[in-house]
């Protein structure tokens, strides 16, 4: 009986057909103004953006304000940078300093679903990676941002594959750079030889036979019942948080737990297969390059039988990469990530100082503010000062 009714108790508000919140319900509920745009890019997709334009906290200082663009990271979406408190977010500390926010979301996820001529349900839809997010995506995202805004560059927030088509955008449309001022990229993913993620090496197998079809998307009631069951503190402490870490790095004793219920309700919000088996690629190949589409038509695409890498040197922006990395990322490796920053004209590495700081700990850490999100305010703030006049209307 006692089981009948627990299991009633989990089941019946999961089924309810309750609207799940979304980015701007979570960026309203933190007293912050939202504003929702779409910007479609040339090979056809429609992307939601969620903005911030300004902070209730700090009165409007006039004139244009230098504008912010963050791209999320795999299975993620725009929300994975507002769930956290205002008081350790850095899309809320930054609209704190004057800065125009602009969360954009991949192809495919929960919020850029629709295509000027194809459907979700068309096999075609589905075939892109992180390759297409970033020369396609990420250079829409900021066009739209400057042609909205009237700004000539923007600084830009990268977490994880955010970090990913940064990389394939600057090295493939180079003059992309220009448009670039400062970038800060959080548990980068290139090089991935080396990734310690025994769950990345698993899954790597069983995607390399799969077709280019959606996964790991969001079933809205599936995510009710794990934001519920996350909120208990036994279930949470043995189940979520080994979930989590699986992914993100283990035993990291730095994730904010009580934005487990929170990352259980959101995640994840949908790929391609193909983004999957890229890196899965990555992993075999040890080289940071386009996708193999297989010998014959590898000759076709690329005239080679097998794809190029990114020409990284190509991948030039006036200020440093600002590198953000940890020897706790299951998903990146140090070594990985330092090569990487060698292959680059103009790359910083920032290594944490935590031994055990992890994957998603970038976003959700304990103290965020402090032990990272400052830092990153700094160069903004200090770029602002020094440099702005070079990039002024
Ligand atoms: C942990 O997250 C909660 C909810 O966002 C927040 O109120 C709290 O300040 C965070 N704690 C720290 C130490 O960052």
């Amino acid at each position: 009986m006692a089981k009948v009714i627990l299991g009633l108790l989990i089941l019946v508000p999961s089924i309810l057909p309750v609207a799940p919140k979304d980015t701007a319900d979570f960026i309203r509920e933190r007293n912050y103004p939202v504003e929702k745009h779409t910007a479609v890019t040339q090979d056809g997709y429609v992307l939601s953006l969620f903005r911030i334009p300004y902070s209730p906290r700090r009165p409007s200082r006039p004139g244009p304000k230098p504008a912010v663009l963050f791209f999320h990271g795999l299975m993620c979406s725009s929300d994975f940078w507002v769930i956290i408190s205002p008081e350790e977010g850095l899309p809320f500390l930054l609209a704190d300093e004057g800065y125009d926010v602009w969360l954009t979301n991949s192809r495919g996820n929960t919020y850029s679903r629709k295509h000027l001529t194809l459907s979700p349900n068309d096999k075609k839809f589905w075939q892109f990676d992180w390759h297409e997010i970033g020369v396609y995506d990420a250079t829409a995202s900021i066009d739209f941002i400057l042609s909205t805004t009237g700004e000539k560059a923007v600084h830009y927030v990268g977490h994880s594959q955010g970090c990913t088509a940064f990389l394939a955008m600057l090295s493939m449309r180079p003059e992309y750079g220009h448009k670039v001022k400062t970038s800060h990229l959080l548990a980068p993913v290139a090089f991935m030889s080396r990734v310690p993620s025994k769950l990345m090496r698993i899954l790597k197998d069983f995607y390399l036979k799969m077709p280019d079809m959606e996964t790991f998307y969001n079933v809205p009631p599936i995510n009710r019942i794990n934001k519920m069951m996350c909120s208990g503190y036994i279930i949470r402490n043995l189940v979520c948080r080994n979930i989590a870490f699986m992914f993100g790095g283990y035993a990291s004793p730095h994730l904010n737990m009580t934005l487990m219920p929170l990352i259980a309700g959101i995640a994840a919000a949908g790929v391609s297969t193909r983004q999957i088996k890229h890196y899965a690629q990555l992993i075999d190949s040890g080289r940071f390059a386009l996708y193999d589409f297989g010998a014959q038509l590898n000759l076709q695409i690329y005239r080679s039988p097998s794809p190029p890498d990114y020409p990284l040197r190509d991948a030039y922006t006036q200020q440093p990469i600002e590198f953000y990395y940890s020897d706790n990322d299951a998903m990146s490796a140090v070594e990985d990530v330092e090569q990487v920053i060698s292959s680059l004209p103009n790359a910083r590495g920032h290594r944490m100082a935590f031994k055990d700081w992890g994957h998603i700990d970038f976003i959700f850490a304990y103290n965020l503010k402090k032990h990272l999100n400052n830092d990153i305010i700094n160069t903004f703030n200090t770029f602002e000062s020094r440099y702005s006049g070079a990039y002024a209307n």
